[in-house]
């Protein structure tokens, strides 16, 4: 297969390009390396710089890289904090630019994607695990316009007869076995590799924001996934979208909770280092528990997630960070 990946320079990815390539798919990224690294390219895709909003830029990759099967599309700007203070950036690169990239692909005849949705779509949960039925109410910009994507798709989807899968990942984290490539975010607002900055020597401590959540221990609960399950899910959606079947939405996750406190105490172990912790007010917005049903994917996908530990998960963010304390800058 010939798959375009946007963002293929991100986080996310860049993990899935890898996998891809390591599955003997032939790979085209499109990235304008805003938020992703041109180190983080593999050295076997063919790599653009550009913007999705681009409409003329889109046209001529698509000239020339005349027989994609499939695109997956993960360009978008992600962070939730930003989000608040900059709508219009997100509805801008999020949704202008989605809807400029499927004219393109109409344009060009290209009926199948896959693309990056998130946890944030549901906004405070009815209830946990949560299921893709459940009611969506995002509270903020970032997953409101996620969860516009989503409709666009099946408006558009509708209409010129193109089909969709909508990944809604939970807590991406981890970094992939070679070692070259993991998380890198400029800032970095995610607890894992905020955390691991602590014994890497970059920050005195990681702060725990709010210890009032009616949890366990009072801080938040989230479900953590390794981004190499997430990319193989990538892969089985494409193939799910090949065999000619019907757009679809899917929940990512491993299906169990670790509260913040617990995840500081397993990168304690994993490290072997100790990690000194503030207790801080709540951040605003956060959720008390996010955990996802993954059943339907693993129903209808097969999917499995494999590194479902969190030792595991840590280990392979620590191995990264301690390798890479500036990420992919010197
Ligand atoms: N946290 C801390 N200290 C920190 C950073 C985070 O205590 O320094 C806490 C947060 O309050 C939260 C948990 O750690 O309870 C996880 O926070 P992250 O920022 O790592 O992740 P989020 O759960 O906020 O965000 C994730 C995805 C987003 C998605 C969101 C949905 O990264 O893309 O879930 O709510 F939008």
């Amino acid at each position: 297969m010939k798959i375009l990946v946007l963002g293929g320079a991100g986080y996310i990815g860049s993990h899935t390009v890898y996998e891809l390539i390591d599955a003997g798919e032939e790979v085209v990224i499109i990235d304008n390396l805003q938020t992703g690294y041109a180190k983080a390219v593999h050295p076997k895709a063919v790599f653009y710089k550009g913007d999705l909003r681009d409409r003329e830029f889109l046209d001529s990759v698509l000239e020339k890289e005349k027989d994609i099967d499939a695109v997956i599309h993960f360009a978008a700007n992600s962070l939730v904090g930003e989000s608040m203070i900059k709508p219009l950036k997100y509805y801008d690169n999020n949704l202008c630019g989605t809807k400029t990239l499927l004219e393109a692909l109409i344009a060009h005849g290209i009926d199948k994607i896959v693309f990056s949705s998130t946890a944030a779509t549901y906004g405070e949960p009815e209830r946990v695990p949560i299921l893709e039925s459940d009611r969506t109410d995002p509270t903020n910009t970032y997953g409101e316009t996620k969860l516009s994507m989503e409709k666009m798709f099946k408006w558009v989807g509708k209409a010129h007869g193109l089909r969709y899968v909508s990944l809604r990942y939970f807590n991406a984290c981890g970094a992939h076995k070679s070692g070259k490539i993991g998380e890198a975010h400029q800032p970095e607002t995610h607890l894992i590799p905020l955390i691991l900055q602590v014994p890497n020597g970059k920050r005195e401590a990681i702060s725990i924001f709010g210890t009032d959540y009616p949890t366990k221990d009072g801080t938040c609960v989230r479900d953590y996934i390794h981004v190499t399950d997430l990319a193989q899910a990538h892969i089985l959606a494409v193939k799910y979208l090949m065999e000619g079947k019907e757009s679809n939405i899917f929940n990512l996750g491993n299906g169990v909770g670790f509260t913040v406190k617990e995840v500081i105490e397993t990168a304690r172990k994993v490290t072997g280092l100790p990690i000194k912790a503030v207790e801080e007010d709540r951040r605003a917005g956060d959720p008390a528990v996010l955990i996802a049903s993954s059943q339907k994917a693993r129903d209808i996908l097969g999917w499995k997630p494999e590194h479902d530990s969190l030792e595991e998960i840590i280990d392979s963010a620590w191995k990264w960070h301690k390798s890479h304390p500036n990420g992919y800058e010197e």
